[in-house]
C-alpha cells in the first residue's frame, strides 16, 4: 500500500510538472523550422529504375534535428499526384492530435497544396522518424530521421558519442506503392521483396551471383578509436530484419525515446517501424572494410537470399575492401524463443534521466491498477464483401471521411462509431469505422494477440507504452503473473510474434484521437488499425488544444475549406493543365465554386477509385450569357491511344486517367457564383464504385480563381 501511495504521488507530481511546463514554456521555447517538398524522383536502388518519393530531392529525406521542448515547424509541399499526410512516429504531440498526420485526425494535404505542421516536442528525447502515412506511400520512400536531443542541462547516460549516424533499413520492392496497392486490392500477397535497402541504397556486391554489377551501396565513414551513436530504423514494408556489423559490437543504449540498460549484442532483430540507438566503438584494426548487414528474419534463407541489405563500414585507415562471406545470421531455426528473449532483455534504465531531470524509473507503472483491458486479435486477411481485408477483433477499419476530433468539434453525427470490441467476438468480420471509447486518465492494458502468420509490429500514436510481457500461445489473465512490473521498456512500437502475444500498459494522459495500428504496411492498408478517442470530460482548453487556425477540412466539413489566394493551389494555366485528385468519392456531390472572370478550363481527373463507364458530370449550368454547353465528362483511358470508355467492370485499374471527351469548355462566369453539379452514375452497374474518402483541389487562374471541392 505504501508503495502504491508513493507511486500515485509521483504520477501526480509528474503530471503537474507537465501542466506547469506546458503553460509556461510553449511560446518561449526555441523553434526549429523546415520546408519539405515531397516529389517523385527516379532512382534505381536495386538496379531497376523506379519512381521513389523524395523529400527536397533526397531519398531518404532530410533529418529533423530538435531538442526537448522545441517548437517544430514543418511546411510540407505536396508535389505528388496523390494526397499526402506526414506522420511523426513516436512524437507524442501532447494535447495536439491535430498535427499527428494520420487520416483519422487530419484531412489529407491535396496535391499541389502546402500545409504547415506546428507542434512542440514536449518532454521527449530519442530517435524517431517521419513518413507519409497514406496509401502505402512509405513503400516508395518519403521517410526521414527525427532526432530529439537532450537539453544541455540533462546528462545522457553515456559519454558524448563522437558522431551521430542515421541508418534506415527496410525491405524494398522494385514496384512502386501504386503498383503494390493494386496487388493488395486484387487480394494478392505482396510476395518476397526484391531486396533490402540501407539508407535508400542497394547491397554492396558481396556475391557476384546474388548482386548485379553497378548497384550503388551505402558507405559509412568512421575514424578508428571513436565511438558513434547509430540510430537504426526499420522503415520497410513488412519484413523483420536482423542488423549486424562485422566484427563490431552493438551496444544498445536507447529505443524510441527511452534509455535502455546498456548491453552488447553481435546482432539485433529490428521489426518494421522500430527504432534503436546503438553505441558502436571503432575498435578493430581496419585490415579491411566491414560489412553492415540487414537480413530478413524468420524466412526460408534459400528463397530470401536476395533480401539482404549490405552496406560498408569504412575506417579512415582501412587497408582494403570488405570481402568473404557476410557475418553469420542468428542460427535459431529451431529456437523460436531466441528473438523473443532478446526483445525481453531490453530493459529501461530507471536511474538515467530522460527528457526531464527525474529518473526514467520514477513512474511506478507496475503498481498502478489496470482500469481496462483490450485484447486485440489480428488474423490473416479475409474476404469481406468481395475484397481482401485484414482485421483486429473482427473489424477491418474504414477511415472516417471526417477526422474524428474535427467531427466532434463540429458536431458531425455518425462520423465514426465508439463500439470497438475490447475482445475478439464470435461474429463474422466486417468493415467499420469503429474506434475505442477510451477513458481519459485510465491506465489500460492492451494485449496484442497475433493469430496472423507473420511477425507484426504494433504502434500507438501520441503515447509511449510499457512492454510488460510477450510469450507464445494464447494470453490469459494468468499471463499477468509473468509481467515485468519493474523495468519494462517504454516505447511506441512493439513486435508481436505469430502465434504469440505481447502485452503493453498505457497511461491515458494525452487527450485526442490516437491511431493504434499495425506497422506492416500491407496489413495496415487492409484495415488492421483503429483509434482510441480519449477526451477529458472536463475539458476547458487546458488538456487539449483547440483546432489549429490552418486546419484543413474534408468529408462532411469540406465546404468549410477556405480558398484564399494564400492557400489555394496556384498553377500556371494553359488550358490543358492537369489537376490531380485522389481519394475522392464520385458517388457524392461535386461542388464547384467558380470565381473566375472567364477563360478556358479543361481538366483531367486522376481517380484512385475503381470507376466504371461514363462519368456524366452535368454542366455547371451557369446562368450567365456565356454559360458552357452541357459538359459531359467521359471516362477514358489515357493509356490506350484511342481512348475508349471503360466497360463497366471492376477490371478498370486504379489510378486510371480520365479525360474530358469534349473540347475545352468555356466557362464564362463573370461574377462570383456558386454552383453545384452532381455526378450521375449508375450505381447498379458499377460494382466496387465508391470507396475512398473526401478530397479537395483547387486551381488559381490569372487574377481569378477556379476551385472545385469534392464532397462526399
Ligand atoms: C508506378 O508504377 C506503374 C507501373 O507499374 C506506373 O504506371 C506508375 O506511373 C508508377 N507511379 C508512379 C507514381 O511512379
Ligand atoms: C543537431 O543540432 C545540434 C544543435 O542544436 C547539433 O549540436 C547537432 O550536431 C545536430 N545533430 C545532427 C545530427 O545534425
Ligand atoms: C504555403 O506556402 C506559401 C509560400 O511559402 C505560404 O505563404 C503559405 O502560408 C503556405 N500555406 C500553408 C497552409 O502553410
Ligand atoms: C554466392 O551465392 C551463390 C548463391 O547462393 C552461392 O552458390 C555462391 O557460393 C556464393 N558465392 C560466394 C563467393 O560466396
Ligand atoms: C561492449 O563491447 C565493447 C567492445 O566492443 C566493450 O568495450 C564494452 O565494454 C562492452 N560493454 C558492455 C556493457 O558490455
Ligand atoms: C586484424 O583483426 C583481424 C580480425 O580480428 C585479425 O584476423 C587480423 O589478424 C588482424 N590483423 C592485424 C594486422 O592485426
Ligand atoms: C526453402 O525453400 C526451398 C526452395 O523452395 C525448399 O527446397 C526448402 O525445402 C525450403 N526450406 C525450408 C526449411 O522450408
Ligand atoms: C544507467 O544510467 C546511469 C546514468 O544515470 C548510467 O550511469 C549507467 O551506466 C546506466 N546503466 C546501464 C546498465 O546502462
Ligand atoms: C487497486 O486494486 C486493489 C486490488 O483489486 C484494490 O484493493 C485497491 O483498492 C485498488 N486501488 C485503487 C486506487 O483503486
Ligand atoms: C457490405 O457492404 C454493404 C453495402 O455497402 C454493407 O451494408 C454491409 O454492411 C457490408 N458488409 C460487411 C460485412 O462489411
Ligand atoms: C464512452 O465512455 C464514457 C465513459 O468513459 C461513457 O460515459 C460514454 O457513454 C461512452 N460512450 C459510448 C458511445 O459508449
Ligand atoms: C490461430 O488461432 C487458432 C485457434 O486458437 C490456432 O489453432 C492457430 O494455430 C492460430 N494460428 C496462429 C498463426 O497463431
Amino acid at each position: 500500500m505504501a508503495l502504491f501511495r508513493c507511486c500515485v504521488l509521483s504520477l501526480l507530481v509528474s503530471l503537474t510538472y507537465i501542466a506547469l511546463l506546458s503553460s509556461l514554456c510553449f511560446a518561449a521555447d526555441p523553434s526549429v523550422s523546415y520546408e519539405f517538398h515531397f516529389s517523385y524522383l527516379t532512382a534505381s536502388p536495386l538496379g531497376v529504375p523506379q519512381q521513389v518519393i523524395a523529400v527536397n530531392g533526397k531519398f531518404p529525406g532530410p533529418t529533423v534535428n530538435a531538442t526537448t521542448n522545441n517548437n517544430v515547424i514543418v511546411s510540407v509541399f505536396n508535389e505528388l499526384d496523390e494526397n499526402l499526410l506526414l506522420t511523426w512516429s513516436g512524437i507524442q504531440m501532447r494535447r495536439n492530435s491535430w498535427q499527428d498526420g494520420v487520416v483519422g485526425t487530419n484531412c489529407p494535404i491535396p496535391p499541389n497544396w502546402n500545409w504547415t505542421y506546428q507542434f512542440q516536442v514536449k518532454d521527449q528525447i530519442g530517435s524517431f522518424f517521419y513518413f507519409p502515412s497514406l496509401n502505402l506511400q512509405r513503400a516508395s520512400g518519403g521517410f526521414g530521421s527525427f532526432i530529439l536531443n537532450n537539453r544541455v542541462i540533462i546528462p545522457i547516460p553515456f559519454a558524448q558519442p563522437d558522431g551521430d549516424i542515421v541508418i534506415f533499413i527496410g525491405d524494398w520492392y522494385t514496384q512502386n506503392h501504386t503498383a503494390l496497392r493494386k496487388a493488395l486490392d486484387a487480394g494478392k500477397d505482396l510476395g518476397v521483396p526484391d531486396g533490402v535497402l540501407i539508407n535508400g541504397k542497394g547491397p554492396y556486391r558481396y556475391n557476384n551471383t546474388l548482386v548485379p554489377d553497378g548497384i550503388e551501396y551505402d558507405t559509412i565513414n568512421v575514424d578508428p578509436g571513436k565511438t558513434y551513436r547509430l540510430r537504426v530504423h526499420n522503415v520497410g514494408t513488412s519484413t523483420s530484419l536482423n542488423f549486424r556489423i562485422q566484427n563490431h559490437n552493438l551496444l544498445l543504449a536507447e529505443t524510441e525515446g527511452h534509455y535502455t540498460m546498456q548491453q552488447n549484442f553481435t546482432d539485433f532483430d529490428i521489426h518494421v517501424g522500430q527504432s534503436y540507438s546503438f553505441l558502436v566503438s571503432m575498435d578493430q584494426n581496419a585490415s579491411t572494410d566491414y560489412y553492415i548487414v540487414a537480413s530478413a528474419r524468420f524466412v526460408n534463407d534459400s528463397l530470401w537470399q536476395r533480401v539482404t541489405g549490405v552496406g560498408i563500414l569504412h575506417y579512415s585507415n582501412s587497408k582494403g575492401p570488405a570481402s568473404g562471406p557476410l557475418p553469420d545470421p542468428p542460427n535459431d531455426v529451431y529456437d523460436k524463443s531466441r528473438s523473443m528473449n532478446q526483445a525481453l532483455s531490453v530493459r529501461q534504465n530507471g536511474s538515467a534521466s530522460g527528457a526531464r531531470p527525474n529518473p526514467q524509473g520514477s513512474f511506478h507503472y507496475g503498481s498502478i491498477n489496470i482500469t481496462e483491458t483490450y485484447v486485440l486479435r489480428s488474423l490473416p486477411p479475409v474476404t469481406i464483401n468481395g475484397t481482401s481485408r485484414a482485421t483486429l477483433n473482427g473489424i477491418s477499419f474504414v477511415n472516417p471521411k471526417t477526422p474524428i476530433r474535427l467531427a466532434d468539434k463540429h458536431n458531425v453525427k455518425g462520423a465514426y462509431k465508439l463500439d470497438f470490441p475490447n475482445k475478439p467476438l464470435n461474429r463474422p468480420p466486417r468493415n467499420d469505422i469503429s474506434i475505442i471509447n477510451a477513458t481519459y486518465k485510465g491506465f489500460i492494458e492492451v494485449v496484442f494477440q497475433n493469430n496472423d502468420t507473420v511477425v507484426q509490429s504494433f504502434h500507438f500514436d501520441g503515447y509511449s507504452f510499457f512492454v510488460v510481457g510477450m510469450d507464445y500461445g494464447v494470453w490469459t489473465e494468468d499471463s499477468r503473473n509473468k509481467y515485468n512490473k519493474w523495468d519494462a521498456i517504454s516505447r511506441c512500437t512493439t513486435q508481436v510474434y505469430p502465434g504469440a502475444w505481447t502485452a503493453v500498459l498505457i497511461s491515458l494522459d494525452n487527450p485526442g484521437a490516437w491511431n493504434l495500428r499495425v506497422e506492416n504496411l500491407d496489413r495496415w492498408y487492409l484495415g488492421q488499425e483503429t483509434y482510441l478517442r480519449i477526451v477529458n470530460p472536463e475539458e476547458n482548453g487546458e488538456t487539449e488544444f483547440g483546432v489549429p487556425d490552418n486546419v484543413l477540412y474534408c468529408g462532411a466539413l469540406a465546404n468549410l475549406q477556405k480558398y484564399t489566394s494564400k492557400n489555394s493551389v496556384s498553377l500556371p494555366f494553359s488550358g490543358t493543365e492537369t489537376l490531380f485528385v485522389s481519394n475522392v468519392n464520385l458517388q457524392g456531390k461535386i461542388q464547384a465554386i467558380v470565381d473566375s472572370p472567364g477563360g478556358i478550363i479543361c481538366f483531367e481527373f486522376h481517380f484512385k477509385l475503381i470507376v466504371c463507364s461514363l462519368l456524366l458530370l452535368d454542366s455547371l449550368n451557369a446562368s450567365s450569357p456565356e454559360s458552357p454547353p452541357k459538359a459531359r465528362w467521359r471516362a477514358r483511358s489515357s493509356t490506350s491511344a484511342v481512348a475508349k470508355p471503360y466497360a463497366c467492370s471492376s477490371a478498370v485499374p486504379n489510378d486510371a486517367v480520365f479525360r474530358a471527351a469534349v473540347p475545352p469548355q468555356r466557362f464564362g462566369i463573370s461574377t462570383t457564383t456558386k454552383k453545384t453539379a452532381r455526378t450521375t452514375s449508375n450505381k447498379q452497374r458499377c460494382r466496387g464504385f465508391g470507396s475512398g474518402g473526401g478530397g479537395l483541389f483547387g486551381l488559381q487562374r490569372g487574377g481569378g480563381r477556379f476551385v472545385v471541392v469534392v464532397v462526399d
